[in-house]
C-alpha cells in the first residue's frame, strides 16, 4: 500500500517547494497537479474546448514551456471551475497516488477530493501580500514587467475563484494540519512538513 501525502493551499504558499523537498527526503514520487490545470488552460488559450483538452491531456503537455506564465495561471483557474474538466483529471491523479510506494501530490483539492484517505494532509498557506511578493520576485527574475500591485491583484482574483467555486473549492480538509509560511524560511517550512510526515510514518504499522 502506498503512503500518500496531500499538500493543498493557495498560489505561492510554498506547496511546490515543500513537496519537492519532502519527495527528495523520503524518496517519494511528486505530482504538481496545478500543471494539469495549467496545461488545459494553455490549450484553451490556443483555442481548444476545455473538457476535450482535459480528456486528451498527455504527459507531453505537462512539459510545455509557457505553463508558468501569469496568463496561463489565470486560464488554469478559469478551466478549473468547470466540473467536466475536474472530472476528466481525477483518474490520472488517483492512479499516480496509488502507483507509487510513496507519493506527494500538491494542489487545491488533494486532501478533500482526490485523496481523502491520504496518510498526511497539509494545508500550506501565507498572507496574500507575502505570496504576491514571492511571485513578483520570481516573475521579475524571469523577465516579466508586471508590477507588485498587478501580481497581488492576480493572486487575490485566483484565490477568490478557487475558494468560491462550487466543485472542489480550495479549503483545508477537516483533518489537515495547517502550515502558515508567512514568517518561515523555506528551510523552516520544509522541516515542519518533514517532522509531521516522519511522526505519522512512525505511527503507521
Ligand atoms: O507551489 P506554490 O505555488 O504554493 O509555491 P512555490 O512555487 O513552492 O513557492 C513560491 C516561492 O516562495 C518560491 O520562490 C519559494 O522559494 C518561496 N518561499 C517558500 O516557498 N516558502 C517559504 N517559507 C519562503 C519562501
Ligand atoms: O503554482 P500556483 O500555486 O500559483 O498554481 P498551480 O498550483 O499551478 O494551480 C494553477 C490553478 O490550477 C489554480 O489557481 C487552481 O485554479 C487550479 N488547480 C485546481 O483547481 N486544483 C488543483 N488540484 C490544482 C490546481
Amino acid at each position: 500500500m502506498s503512503f500518500v501525502v496531500a499538500i493543498d493551499g493557495p498560489a505561492a504558499a510554498g506547496k511546490g517547494t515543500i513537496s519537492r523537498a519532502v519527495a527528495a527526503h523520503f524518496g517519494f514520487e511528486h505530482l504538481d497537479t496545478g500543471l494539469l490545470y495549467r496545461a488545459v488552460g494553455a490549450r484553451v488559450l490556443a483555442g481548444g474546448d476545455p473538457v476535450e483538452c482535459a480528456r486528451g491531456l498527455s504527459a507531453a503537455d505537462l512539459e510545455a514551456e509557457n505553463l508558468r506564465s501569469a496568463e496561463v495561471a489565470q486560464a488554469a483557474s478559469r478551466v478549473a471551475a468547470l466540473a467536466g474538466v475536474r472530472a476528466a483529471l481525477v483518474d490520472f491523479q488517483r492512479g499516480f497516488a496509488r502507483g507509487a510506494k510513496g507519493a506527494v501530490l500538491d494542489g487545491r483539492d488533494i486532501g478533500t477530493v482526490i485523496c481523502p484517505g491520504a496518510d498526511v494532509k497539509l494545508f500550506v498557506t501565507a498572507s496574500p501580500e507575502v505570496r504576491a511578493c514571492r511571485r513578483f520576485e520570481e516573475q521579475k527574475s524571469a523577465g516579466s514587467g508586471d508590477s507588485y500591485d498587478r501580481v497581488l491583484a492576480d493572486v487575490k482574483a485566483r484565490d477568490a475563484r478557487d475558494m468560491n467555486r462550487a466543485d472542489a473549492p480550495l479549503k483545508p480538509a477537516a483533518d489537515a494540519i495547517t502550515i502558515d509560511t508567512s514568517d518561515l524560511s523555506v528551510a523552516q517550512a520544509v522541516a515542519r512538513a518533514i517532522g509531521v510526515i516522519a511522526a505519522r510514518r512512525g505511527q503507521r504499522v
